[in-house]
């Protein structure tokens, strides 16, 4: 069987997650391949809301074996807090939760490079996460990573010369840091770490597909924050896209079934880097509001803008998308009109393809649409789509070439619509 990827076709908190545990039920196991404790991934079901940051999303749907794939950056500190939370809303990981050997370890120190590097950056800052996600990936491509097998094998050796190469780089920044109680709070989380089965998964997930049995593939951020091809240098530092399932779960490329392309109804971003739709007025005040755009972890304020259907394009091309989701519409729900951008404007010329640099001089050509002024969160079949909510998603279909398969209309699990097409 195959492996069917999930993943984020705008500026990342699509609604991953939610689906993710939607669409467990149909699969034998759930993996994540890139990313870290960067993601906050929000399910809720049965009046209950919890945030994944590195564990997958299929952890909540019983008898799923759940893999943190060699493509994910792993912080065993905030892995600890992710686990306790877990265990004591009563539910246990140990059986159900496997990590690769491959995946490295984001180290007490890389969490102060982050800071010491964004705040050297000034103005032009990233506005990361904070979580010391660069770095590591800094580290593993330069071949200086330490790696969760790497527990396994003379590890505080290797870890106390790692520390100290990072002591190094941070002395030549003017940056004040006390690493005692981060590096306590990481030797905890290492403990709690070594609880929990390491495995060869690259081995581990081509067996369960040559047992006839299908495996999700969890994307994190979303894909214009990919490496490669997001708005870099305001971008994340794995590959997000279609292919990065491939090199971070060690599965060929001919073994990729379908692919889902979520996005919002809307547009949102978090932290610095170009956002071509951006509503800085009311509206964009009206989408935080409503849509409660406020980070699932850090609480920051998202940035909220129309859907950008140009970028979208982009997006859904680099990744092979088969299915598209759709979120969050009913956040639009009580607008007379809604917007969606379908060209840019760049100094007179129009475009309907993504420049390279969409920093300046990008205007965004709107197309408007009569809003449905219903309320879509009640709503459980496509029979109740008001005329002007299937107009909607009807251009974005055609727009995009694909099909919008599944639909959601509230953070719950049950709030979403499986529509009976292909
Ligand atoms: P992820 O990072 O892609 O998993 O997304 P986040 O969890 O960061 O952000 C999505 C937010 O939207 C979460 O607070 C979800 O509970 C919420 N959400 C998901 N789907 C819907 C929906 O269809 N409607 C509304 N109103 N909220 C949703
Ligand atoms: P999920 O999986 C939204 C953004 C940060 C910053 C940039 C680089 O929940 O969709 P990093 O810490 O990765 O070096 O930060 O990427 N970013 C996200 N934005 N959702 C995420 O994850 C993100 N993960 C990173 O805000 O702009
Ligand atoms: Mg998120």
């Amino acid at each position: 069987m195959k492996v069917d990827v999930l993943l984020g076709l705008q500026w990342g908190d699509e609604g991953k997650g939610k689906i993710v545990d939607v669409l467990t039920p149909n699969y034998s196991a759930v993996t994540r391949f890139q990313g870290g404790p960067n993601a906050g991934h929000t399910l809720e079901f049965e009046g209950q809301k919890y945030v994944l940051r590195s564990i997958p999303s299929g952890i909540f749907q019983g008898g799923k074996v759940n893999i943190i794939g060699n493509g994910v950056v792993l912080d065993p500190a905030l892995f600890k807090v992710e686990v306790e939370q877990l265990e004591a809303s009563g539910h246990n990981l140990h059986e159900r939760l496997l990590i690769s050997r491959k995946a490295h370890l984001i180290l007490p120190t890389h969490r102060l490079l982050d800071a010491a590097y964004e705040s050297a950056k000034g103005k032009g800052k990233i506005g990361t996460t904070g979580k010391g996600i660069g770095p590591t990936y800094t580290d593993k491509i330069s071949r200086n990573g330490l790696r969760v097998g790497d527990i396994e094998i003379n590890f505080e050796e290797k870890y106390k010369a790692a520390i100290e190469r990072h002591k190094e780089i941070l002395s030549h920044y003017d940056f004040k840091y006390d690493l005692e109680p981060i590096e306590k709070e990481w030797l905890a989380g290492l403990e709690k770490l070594k609880e929990f089965r390491f495995i060869d998964s690259e081995h581990e997930i081509n067996n369960i597909l040559a047992d006839g049995k299908r495996i999700l593939a969890e994307g994190a951020q979303g894909t214009m924050l990919d490496v490669d091809f997001g708005s870099y240098p305001f971008v994340t530092s794995s590959n997000t896209i279609c292919a990065g399932a491939c090199t971070g779960l060690g599965v060929a490329p001919n073994k990729i079934g379908e692919v889902f392309g979520i996005f919002k109804a809307y547009c949102t971003r978090v932290g610095s880097g170009p956002f071509p739709t951006e509503l800085e007025n009311a509206t964009g005040e009206e989408l935080r509001k409503l849509g409660n755009e406020f980070g699932a972890v850090t609480g920051r304020p998202r940035r909220c803008g129309w859907i950008d259907l140009v970028a979208l394009r982009y997006a859904v091309m680099l990744n092979g998308v088969t299915q598209l989701i759709m979120m969050k519409s009913d956040v639009l729900d009580g607008f007379d009109t809604i917007r969606a951008c379908v060209a840019y404007n760049i100094n007179g010329r129009e475009t309907d393809e993504l420049p390279f640099d969409i920093s300046k001089d990008v205007e965004p050509v709107y197309m408007d649409f009569e809003g449905w002024k219903t309320d879509m969160s009640k709503v459980t079949s496509e029979a109740e789509f008001p005329e002007e909510y299937k107009e909607y998603i009807k251009f974005i279909e055609d727009y995009l070439g694909v099909p919008i398969k599944y639909i959601s209309v509230g953070p719950d699990r049950k709030q979403t619509i499986c529509r009976g097409i292909m």
